[in-house]
C-alpha cells in the first residue's frame, strides 16, 4: 500500500524536529544563497507541514509550499499565519510542478525523493522552476547509529518482514540524487549544516511504541501487529537486560546544491 501522509500529520511533525541551530544554518545558507533579494522566492516540493520552510518564512522569504497532502497543507497554513515571510501553498505532484520556468531564486526538497518512483522527474521539475544561476538544494539527514540502537533496528526490521509487510520504497539513495544533480542541473557543493546526538533509553524506546509506529504500518493487520510489538518488547529484554541502556544516533543535516546553468 503506498504511504499516504494524510494520516500522518501529527506523528510527522511530532517526531521530526530538527533542532534549532539546525534550522538557523539552514536559513543563513539559504539567504546567502539568494543574495540581494530581500524576500527572496523560494520553492519547496513535498513540504509537508513545513519544518524548513517556516524558519525561512521566519526570515521573510516569500515560501512557495507544493504537496500531495491536503491536511499537510492545511497544518503549515496554521502554522505560517503571522509570520513576516509570504506563504504560498499549492496542491500539486512535485513532478508536475505548475510554474512556469525560471519563477524562483531557489527550489529544495528534503525527504522526498524516496517516495516518489519518477524521483528524477521531480529533480529536473524543480531544476526547471528555479532562475539560471539560482540554485537547488537537496537537503538530507545523515545517521550514524550507535551499536545499541543498530541491533535494536535489526531486531524490529526482522520481526516487521517476518509479517510480509513492505513499504513502497521507491526512491534513490542520496549519492545517486547527488550524482543526478551533477550531470544534470551543475556543479555540485556540499555542505555539512550541523550534527547532534539524539537518543532514548530502551525503557523510553519500548513506551507507547504501538502507538507511536502504528501509523507507519497501517497494513499490518491488528492481532499480526500486537503479536509483533509483544514480539520486539521481549527481543529487546534479551538482547538489552539493563532497560536503561542507550539506543542513540549521531545525526548530521548535509545539504547538496546546484547551481542552475
Ligand atoms: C516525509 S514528508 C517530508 C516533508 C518535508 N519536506 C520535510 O522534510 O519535513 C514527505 C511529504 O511529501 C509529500 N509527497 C509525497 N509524494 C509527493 C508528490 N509526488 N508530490 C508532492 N508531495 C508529495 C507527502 O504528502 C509529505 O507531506
Amino acid at each position: 500500500m503506498p504511504l499516504s501522509f494524510d494520516d500522518l500529520v501529527d506523528p510527522f511533525e511530532q517526531g521530526r524536529g530538527l533542532p534549532p541551530h539546525a534550522l538557523r544554518t539552514f536559513a543563513a545558507l539559504v539567504r546567502a544563497l539568494t543574495g540581494d533579494h530581500v524576500h527572496p522566492r523560494v520553492v519547496e516540493p513535498g513540504i509537508g507541514p513545513g519544518r524548513l520552510a517556516l524558519p525561512l518564512l521566519l526570515g521573510g522569504c516569500h515560501v512557495t509550499g507544493v504537496d500531495i497532502s491536503q491536511p499537510m497543507l492545511d497544518r503549515l497554513a496554521a502554522r505560517s499565519h503571522g509570520l513576516p515571510g509570504r506563504c504560498d501553498l499549492v496542491r500539486a505532484s512535485a513532478t508536475a510542478l505548475p510554474f512556469p520556468a525560471a519563477t524562483f531564486e531557489l527550489g529544495y526538497v528534503a525527504s522526498l525523493f524516496y517516495l516518489i518512483p519518477d524521483w528524477q522527474w521531480a529533480l529536473y521539475e524543480l531544476a526547471r522552476v528555479v532562475r539560471p544561476g539560482g540554485s537547488v538544494l537537496f537537503c538530507r539527514e545523515r545517521s550514524d547509529l550507535s551499536p545499541a540502537l543498530t541491533r535494536f533496528d535489526a531486531a524490529w526490521r526482522e520481526l516487521i518482514s517476518a509479517t510480509g509487510f513492505r513499504h513502497e520504497a521507491t526512491g534513490p539513495d542520496d549519492e545517486t540524487v547527488i550524482r543526478t544533480m551533477n550531470e544534470r542541473i551543475g556543479p555540485v557543493e556540499r555542505r555539512s549544516l550541523a550534527q547532534w546526538t539524539i537518543g532514548q533509553t530502551v525503557a523510553e524506546a519500548l513506551d507507547g511504541y504501538d502507538e507511536r509506529l502504528r501509523p507507519l504500518y497501517a497494513g499490518i493487520p491488528e492481532p499480526t501487529w500486537t503479536r509483533t510489538v509483544g514480539a520486539l518488547v521481549a527481543r529487546a529484554r534479551e538482547l538489552f537486560p539493563d532497560s536503561t541502556t542507550r539506543l542513540d544516533c549521531q545525526v548530521s543535516f548535509e545539504v547538496a546544491i546546484a547551481r542552475v546553468s
